[in-house]
């Protein structure tokens, strides 16, 4: 007998520019799969947190209590009005710790490292360091913007690294700092990292300064497999490996904590090309298979991966931003046709 199909809640954040074309994209891809899923929409752009006067409507959290999952696209933050980014609220008000985002070359994408095989891991810590949003003028034009690391906060993402390691059969852990400058901050970063990795003697651990760490990741991203930096480098860094792999476009990611989980591509709302219909929802798409696999959907989660791959494999319906001429929606048609074969 068939196992009984799951029902899931999952909360839908489409946001605005490219989002909602993304989002709409990844929805019809995961349906595709025949995974049982409600979705229950939360609408969050520019415009309502303009009129609201909050980049954390109290819907949005209800509906992710309820829920404990969430399928996000990007949300702009208005420049004006001293609006915290939606992703920062949210990171901090739901305690979504780990970001996690995979790195990884797609077959048939033309990139400068088009013969190389990259494929690592960064754990950026979500939640602390130069994001913790504590500036102050001190005196007219003398601004201070306080780097706060905490060893529960360093350790929680080192423990939760290295476990994804241990689980995914991965051999080394890279953690990233400027210890050398920033000695208590990242000096504490550094030492929950390495302490941590005692627990984990089969995996090999080593430290990078970031600065040559950002030079080896263009130079040799191949020997790289688990990156763990703190949120700011974290951030940097993930941008530079999108680079590597051929963009913003295709790199998906999740923030996750002990009770709920977000997932989002690492690009923001792209003003540039919004409603034209040339949005790659790669990004997106591969961020929905990180939930399928978190939902313990494992089998729909190999068929979504395994139909973009063959999209790409064949090179005939990728977008503008990899060297194809598809559309969004042509892209997702040319998913879903593969997934039903
Ligand atoms: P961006 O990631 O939106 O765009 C950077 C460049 O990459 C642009 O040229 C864009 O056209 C391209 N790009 C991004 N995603 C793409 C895709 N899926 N397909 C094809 N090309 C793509 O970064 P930007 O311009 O710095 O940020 C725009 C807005 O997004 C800002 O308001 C920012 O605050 C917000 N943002 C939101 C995020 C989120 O909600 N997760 C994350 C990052 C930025």
């Amino acid at each position: 007998m068939p196992p009984p199909t799951r029902t899931h809640a999952i909360t839908l954040v489409p946001g605005d520019g490219i989002g909602p074309e993304v989002a709409q994209a990844a929805v019809r891809a995961v349906e595709a799969t025949g995974v049982d899923i409600t979705w229950r929409r939360a609408e969050l752009n520019e415009s309502i947190i303009l009129e609201s006067g909050k980049s954390l409507p109290q819907y949005l959290l209800d509906s992710l209590n309820a829920t404990r999952i969430g399928l996000k696209g990007p949300v702009t933050t208005p420049i004006a009005g001293g609006f915290q980014s939606v992703n920062v609220a949210l990171r901090k008000a739901l305690d979504l710790y780990a970001n996690v985002r995979p790195i990884k070359t797609l077959p048939g994408i033309k990139t400068r490292y088009q013969d190389v095989k990259i494929d690592m891991v960064i754990f950026r810590e979500n939640t602390e360091d130069l994001y913790s949003g504590l500036e102050h003028e001190i005196v007219k034009d003398v601004v201070t913007s306080i780097k706060v690391i905490t060893r529960v906060a360093s350790e929680r993402i080192a423990r939760y690294a290295f476990r994804y390691a241990k689980a995914n059969g991965r051999k080394r852990v890279v953690a990233i700092h400027k210890a050398n400058i920033m000695k208590l901050a990242d000096g504490l970063f550094l030492r929950c990292c390495r302490e941590t990795s005692n627990d984990f003697l089969d995996i090999q651990y080593k430290e990078l300064i970031v600065d040559n760490a950002s030079m080896q990741l263009v130079m040799r991203p191949e020997t790289f497999d688990v990156l763990l930096l703190p949120n700011l480098y974290g951030d940097i860094v993930s941008d530079l490996a999108a680079g590597l792999v051929g963009g913003l476009g295709i790199v998906p990611g999740a923030n996750m904590g002990d009770t709920h989980a977000v997932f989002e591509a690492v690009h923001g709302s792209a003003p540039d090309i919004a409603g034209q219909g040339k949005a790659n929802p790669t990004a997106l798409i591969l961020s929905a298979v990180m939930m399928l696999i978190h939902m313990r959907e494992t089998e729909a989660a190999h068929k979504l991966q395994s139909a973009v791959e063959a999209v790409y494999r064949e090179g005939k319906h990728t977008t503008g931003d990899v060297g194809g001429s598809a559309s969004t929606e042509q892209f997702a048609d040319a998913v879903i046709r593969t997934i039903k074969g």
